[in-house]
């Protein structure tokens, strides 16, 4: 299964698919664990990602961390995660149709092999990749959905978002995320860790 992954991450690595190819400091192809069940699926690199080949280490990633250490996941351990593009866009600007369409054979190809049984869609360029009839991620965060293989599916908030909103009061972004985050773990211990 690793050499699986491997092969991909080296198609990555030549892709020149798209515009984004000429920009990219490094291909930000995953991080986690690839034997786990659960997959966590951002939106694109952004500036520390592209420097350090790894998603999530910025400010966002390290309050993702922080979500899933608050329910006792480790990222390391517990959690695969990818984005729906592989290399930045500059500026961090929203990924481009043409983008997100060169792109999809390789996540496609990664969940195919990984075959988790919960995937969590995270924030809105995600959500328009898995669930595109869905217009926003506050309409359906914290709700599952059926996978196209079968999986869980539930979209949450970025933590980029969650950055910029403050408050922890009821019904405030961050409330919501530990709402969300208490389910998943919930149905994590119910199918995941049999
Ligand atoms: N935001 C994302 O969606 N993915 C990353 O890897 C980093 C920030």
């Amino acid at each position: 299964m690793f050499e699986e992954l491997e092969d991909i991450k080296n198609k990555c690595l030549k892709c020149q698919k798209c515009a984004l190819s000429k920009t990219r400091t490094n291909i930000v192809f995953s991080d986690g664990n690839p034997n786990s069940n659960l997959v966590l699926v951002g939106e694109a690199p952004g500036y520390w990602e592209d420097q350090k080949g790894k998603p999530f280490v910025g400010k966002a990633g390290q309050l993702l961390d922080k979500i899933f250490e608050c329910v006792g996941l480790s990222r390391e351990k517990d959690v695969y995660i990818c984005n729906t593009l592989k290399c930045r866009p500059p500026e961090n600007r929203d990924p481009l149709p043409e983008e997100k369409a060169a792109c999809k054979e390789y996540l496609d190809a990664q969940l195919k092999i990984l075959k988790p049984k919960i995937i969590l869609i995270c924030g809105r360029v995600a959500l328009n990749t898995f669930l595109p009839e869905c217009p926003s991620i506050t309409k359906v965060r914290g709700k599952w959905f059926d996978g196209p293989n079968g999986e869980k599916m539930m979209p949450i908030f970025h933590p980029s978002y969650l950055l910029r909103n403050d408050s922890r009061e009821k019904g405030s972004p961050k409330w919501l995320m530990w709402q969300d985050i208490k389910e998943i773990k919930k149905v994590y211990d119910e199918i995941c860790n049999l």
